[in-house]
C-alpha cells in the first residue's frame, strides 16, 4: 500500500490520501456540493494555502471518484491557446491511459487532430501519446474535439484547471470568450477553475464586462484553524512513535500565519529531526529553518538571477524590513541605499505581479518566508 511506505507523514508537494491531509472538511463538502448541483467553481486563494491539495482531496472522495472522470491540468506555464489545448489533451490522455473502456479507446477517434501523436510501442504494442506542442496546428479545432470527447464519456467529467488566471495573458485575443462559450455548451462536463493571482481571478469571474462573469461559484481558502492543525500534527508524530510539543506546532503555525505549505515544510523537517520516542520541542526550530532554507537555496539563486538589479535591491530591502511600509519614503530609501522613489516604484510593479512580494494595505512583504529570511540574512 502506498501510504504504508510514507516515511515522513508531513507530505509536501503532492497529495497522498485522507490520512495525511488535514481538515478541509467544510471546503470539501462545499466544493462537492456545487459540482454535484451543476455549478462550476472558481477557487481563489493566496499561494500555497492548499488549493491544489483541496482539489486532489475532493477528487479522492467517493462522490467524485465513483461518479466522475476527474482530470487535473495545471496551466501555469502556458502562454497560448495551443499550449492550453496540448496540456488539456495530455492530461486527459494520461489519466485515461490505464483505463481501457469503450470510451477511452475512442480518444484518437474523436480527437482527430491529435492522431499524429498516436504511436504504438514497437516492443510492447502499447499505444502511447507522443505529440509535441508543434503538433497543435489548430488549437480551436483540437479544443472542440476535446470537449466533444468529454461530452461523449460514459459518466460525467470534471476538469480542474489550475492557475486558470493564466488564460488572461495568452497571445491570442478572445480566449476568455472562446473558452466560456465552449464551457457553457457542456452538458455533462463540470469545471473547477483555481488560481492564486487573486486580482486576476476576481477580475475574470467577478467583473461584469468579462465573459466568465458569474459563470462559477467563487470560493476562497482560509488557513486551516490552528487547533485542528495542531491536533493533526500531534497525531502524525504519535502514529510514528514520536512526540511533539503542542506549543511548538502553534509557534510554527503562527510564524507563517497558518499558510499550509510553509507550516508543512517546517513540520516535515522537525519530524525528520526527531528520533523515535523523542519529544520534539522548540530547541529544534532554528535547525529546521536552516535546513529548509538550505534545500531551497538553489531555487532562490535561480530566481534572483532572473531579476533586474533594481528589483533585487528592492526585494532585499523589503526582506530585511519584514513588513515594509513607506517604501518610497526618503527614510526607507536612505536606510537601504536605494536609488530613488521612482525606481522603487517601477521595481515593485514586476515584483508584485509575479507574486514575489505581496501587499496588504500599505505594507509590503516578501511572500515566501524562507526566501525572505535567506535574502535578509544569508544573501
Ligand atoms: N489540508 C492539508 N493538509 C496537509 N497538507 C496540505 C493540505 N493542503 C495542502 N497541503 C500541502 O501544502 C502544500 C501547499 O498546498 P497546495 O500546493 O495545494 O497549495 P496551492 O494553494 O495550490 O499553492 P500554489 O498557489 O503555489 O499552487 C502542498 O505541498 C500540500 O502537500
Ligand atoms: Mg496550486
Amino acid at each position: 500500500m502506498e501510504t504504508a511506505n510514507i516515511l515522513n507523514p508531513f507530505v509536501v508537494g503532492r497529495y497522498v490520501s485522507d490520512r495525511f491531509f488535514c481538515d478541509r472538511q467544510k471546503e470539501t463538502e462545499f466544493l462537492i456540493k456545487q459540482i454535484k448541483n451543476g455549478r462550476n467553481v472558481a477557487l481563489i486563494s493566496p499561494r500555497r494555502m492548499g488549493k491544489t491539495g483541496l482539489i486532489q482531496h475532493c477528487f479522492n472522495q467517493e462522490q467524485f471518484r465513483e461518479y466522475y472522470h476527474t482530470f487535473f491540468v495545471d496551466i501555469y506555464a502556458t502562454t497560448s491557446l495551443a499550449e492550453f489545448a496540448y496540456l488539456l489533451g495530455k492530461a486527459i490522455y494520461d489519466e485515461l491511459k490505464p483505463k481501457r473502456t469503450v470510451w477511452t479507446e475512442r480518444f484518437f477517434q474523436i480527437i482527430r487532430s491529435l492522431r499524429v501523436g498516436f504511436k504504438l510501442d514497437t516492443m510492447t504494442g502499447e499505444p502511447s501519446f507522443d505529440i509535441g506542442l508543434g503538433d497543435i496546428r489548430a488549437p480551436q479545432t483540437t479544443l472542440d474535439e476535446i470537449f466533444e470527447y468529454l461530452e461523449a464519456a460514459d459518466k460525467p467529467c470534471l476538469v480542474a484547471i489550475d492557475e486558470f488566471q493564466q488564460i488572461g495573458s495568452y497571445e491570442e485575443k478572445n480566449v476568455e470568450a472562446l473558452l466560456r462559450t465552449k464551457i457553457q455548451q457542456c452538458k455533462q462536463t463540470m469545471f473547477i477553475f483555481s488560481g492564486s493571482k487573486q486580482h486576476l481571478m476576481s477580475n475574470l469571474f467577478n467583473s461584469s464586462s468579462k465573459p466568465f462573469y458569474q459563470s462559477a461559484i467563487s470560493m476562497g481558502l482560509e488557513p486551516i484553524p490552528m487547533e485542528i492543525y495542531t491536533t493533526f500534527a500531534i497525531r502524525l508524530f504519535e502514529e510514528r512513535g514520536k512526540q511533539v510539543e503542542p506549543i511548538l506546532v502553534e509557534k510554527v503555525y503562527q510564524q507563517f500565519n497558518g499558510c499550509t505549505w510553509f507550516v508543512q515544510m517546517i513540520m516535515n523537517e522537525l519530524f525528520a529531526l526527531t528520533a523515535k520516542d523523542e519529544c520534539c520541542d522548540t530547541s529544534k526550530l532554528d535547525t529546521a529553518w536552516k535546513n529548509v532554507i538550505q534545500t531551497q537555496e538553489g531555487s532562490y539563486k535561480d530566481l534572483l538571477s532572473r531579476l533586474a538589479p533594481k528589483q533585487k535591491l528592492v526585494l532585499q530591502a523589503i526582506a530585511k524590513e519584514g513588513d515594509a511600509r513607506g517604501v518610497t519614503s526618503s527614510a526607507f530609501i536612505k536606510k537601504y541605499n536605494l536609488p530613488s522613489a521612482s525606481s522603487v516604484q517601477s521595481a515593485l510593479k514586476p515584483l508584485l505581479k509575479t507574486g514575489l512580494v505581496t501587499q496588504e494595505g500599505d505594507a509590503y512583504r516578501v511572500y515566501d518566508y524562507f526566501f525572505a529570511d535567506w535574502l535578509a540574512n544569508e544573501y
